[in-house]
């Protein structure tokens, strides 16, 4: 079995492979309702275990999707059900039955010391649907997004992240040094923490950090960008958003791109502060299909987890 845990650890053939087998699932697909299931239904009989401890639409949805169009079924567990979410279970013993019901654990958690925990004490494998340090299945999803769009390789490809120094940004610097394509940051200082530096700075050909979102944005292929404050970021939000202010894609900082850019967001989005909407409903956007490659490219990440990849 494998786990999904963040891209640093997945090797490059294995994440290609991914991508690969997502690209002929969704060929596949065409003409074919939301519930029915592909021919092959390599899931059968399979139950795929979700919790979420945050909130989540996309995520939630393109996971039940997924395991659905495999042939498998769905549980959603909730923290405040569970005797663990009142204090009342070790995760060791929780593991040990969701190993029992299930044959795949994704978990959304703002703990990364929960995620070890379960890695550690499951006997199926483990999925991160999100996390303080990463947000794996939603940027090799955007990997997909981009080269299906682009019609190129993302190593061809200049990438632009202007915002915060989250979780989904710290995916993509895993991805661009798994992936080798040039990544600018811009950001600033004070939000990006020394381990974000210390990983700028030992790939320095690949990823660079701005603090003038001008200079990052120049003759980007790709601009990406996401909440100024995420979802549990315990910061005083006023003062960030400010400090955040000359941060947002608008049309005035897009005309530094080039003409064909792409706009991608994982969402959700706060219109009007990293993003005016002018830019996340114009034709550079391609929001909504990058939303809907989520279930597409999970499928994959779940053959995967359950090594049925072809
Ligand atoms: N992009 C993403 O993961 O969205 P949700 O938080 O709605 O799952
Ligand atoms: N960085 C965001 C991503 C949401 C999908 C958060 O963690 O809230």
């Amino acid at each position: 079995m494998n786990n999904f845990l963040n891209l640093k650890d997945i090797n490059y053939n294995d994440l290609r492979k991914i991508i690969k087998d997502s690209k002929k699932r969704k060929i596949k697909r065409k003409n074919l309702h939301t519930l029915d299931l592909d021919k092959d239904m390599p899931l059968k009989g399979k139950l795929l275990i979700q919790m979420f401890e945050k909130s989540s639409l996309r995520t939630r949805l393109s996971f039940y999707l997924a395991m659905r169009q495999l042939g498998g079924g769905v549980h959603n567990l909730r923290k405040d059900e569970l005797h663990l979410g009142q204090g009342g279970e070790s995760i060791k013993d929780t593991a040990k039955i969701i190993s029992i019901h299930g044959d795949i654990f994704m978990l959304r958690t703002d703990s990364e010391v929960k995620i070890l925990e379960f890695k550690n004490n499951l006997d199926i494998p483990l999925i991160n649907g999100l996390s303080p340090n990463s947000h794996p299945a939603q940027v090799l999803s955007d990997i997909f997004t981009i080269e299906e769009i682009k019609k190129k390789k993302i190593s061809n490809l200049k990438i632009c992240w202007i915002g915060d120094c989250n979780n989904v940004l710290n995916s993509l610097i895993e991805a661009s040094i798994k992936f080798s394509f040039k990544l600018n940051i811009a950001s600033p200082k004070k939000y990006c923490h020394t381990k974000i530096f210390n990983l700028i700075n030992s790939n320095k050909k690949l990823i660079k950090f701005f603090t003038d979102p001008k200079q990052a944005i120049f003759n980007a292929d790709v601009v990406m960008t996401d909440k100024f404050v995420s979802l549990n970021d315990k910061v005083n939000q006023k003062k960030k958003k400010k400090d955040f202010k000359g941060f947002q894609v608008n049309k005035e900082l897009i005309k530094n791109a080039k003409k064909d850019f792409i706009f991608l967001h994982c969402l959700p989005a706060n219109r009007g502060e990293e993003v005016t909407s002018e830019i996340i409903d114009g034709k550079n956007s391609v929001v909504w299909h990058q939303a809907e490659n989520r279930f597409h490219v999970q499928k994959s990440i779940l053959l995967y987890c359950l090594k049925k990849l072809r």
